[in-house]
């Protein structure tokens, strides 16, 4: 049987899949679900900042209701350090109850509690973190140099704090992505993930109003990701992990042929079920076999840009000519 085995941010993994943060991972039941199928590795749904806050907002106004201001500014000052607490008893059954690493997600605004936050992470046990750091570049009066700098003091701030190894989640959206990697390794990420995915918007004509576009990828989706981690493979110190479009086998290959160290997986669980976890590793073996693979690392990378044969593929943007022109 081939080997699936692999190490992912120093970590033991039997194998590269993983199941990428979302809502399949957000109890403890659900990480054992994912681990019991034989991912590899889980990533618990993100602990988000403003979520915290807003359990605090709600509490505060709970209180002002009743009018015990003394209550309240202990609340106030209070419940944000003490907000994680259902986040980290999550962190530790899950570990607690799973076969596999337990990497925690952290999504944060102010630069304290990315620190904060992070430390009780790493205290309560979890293997590793990813931190799903998203700054939507909207706002014209902050330069593209302003933008990296928010990524780049967090993860400076997390290198200094913390001593289990993390991860960046990071969307397309920069001018260099190659630049931006290279940062982010350099100063203390363990691995970069690419790319996430962001909440959609839509518009519905009928209501004209603005709605929710859709929550799962398609497979098509995995071009954008597929080509930066071939670009990237090899090149960037530290570990790939890729995460978008990956829904079966194929898709699961093709990342692992460009040179990814593990492939997270979402949507596709959410499509097909749980059970897509071993089909996809069953289906990753019999390829393995059929081609005269006994271990991931035998092909991974072996269609990156720096191993390919056609290097300049990866770099080419536009159609110069196709067979279709013209139809
Ligand atoms: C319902 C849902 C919830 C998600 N929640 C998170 C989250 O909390 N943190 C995060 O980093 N990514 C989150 N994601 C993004 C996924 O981790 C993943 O990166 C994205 O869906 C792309 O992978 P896929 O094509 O396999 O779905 C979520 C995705 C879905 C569909």
């Amino acid at each position: 049987m081939a080997d699936l085995s692999t190490k992912y941010m120093g970590l033991e993994l039997r194998n590269p899949l993983i199941v990428a943060s979302c809502g399949l991972t957000k109890s403890v039941d659900g990480v054992k679900k994912c681990s019991d199928a034989g991912a590899g590795a889980v990533v618990l749904k993100s602990l988000f900042e403003e979520q915290i806050k807003a359990e605090t907002r709600s509490t505060e106004e709970d209180m002002w209701l009743y009018g015990h201001s003394e209550a309240f500014e202990y609340v106030s000052k209070m419940a944000m350090p003490l907000g994680p607490r259902e986040y980290l008893k999550v962190i530790q059954d899950a570990r607690a109850a799973s076969d596999v690493p337990v990497i925690a997600s952290l999504n944060c605004i102010s630069p304290r509690w990315w620190v904060d936050y992070a430390k009780q992470i790493a205290a309560a046990g979890a293997d590793g973190l990813e931190l799903n750091i998203a700054v939507m570049p909207s706002d014209a009066g902050r330069t593209s140099q302003e933008i990296e700098n928010i990524y780049l003091e967090i993860v400076e701030a997390l290198a200094d704090a913390i001593d289990i190894p993390f991860a960046v989640k990071i969307g397309p959206h920069f001018t260099s992505i190659a630049r931006v990697a290279d940062e982010l390794a350099g100063r203390g990420a363990s691995a970069l993930v690419l790319f996430n995915r962001f909440y959609q918007v839509d518009v519905d004509i009928e209501k004209i109003e603005l709605a929710p576009g859709l929550k799962v990828s398609s497979p098509d989706e995995i071009s954008l990701p597929l080509r930066w981690i071939g670009l990237l493979a090899g090149r960037v110190k530290c570990d790939l992990a890729a995460t978008t479009g990956a829904h079966d086998g194929e898709g699961f290959i093709k990342q692992l042929l460009v040179g990814a160290s593990v492939v997270q997986v979402c949507s596709g669980l959410y499509l097909h079920g749980i059970e897509q976890i071993g089909k996809i590793l069953a289906d990753t073996q019999a390829w393995m076999e059929k081609h005269g693979f006994a271990s991931v690392d035998d092909f991974r990378g072996k269609l990156s840009q720096a191993e390919s044969e056609h290097p300049e593929l990866f770099e080419r943007l536009q159609y110069i000519k196709t067979h279709t022109e013209g139809k």
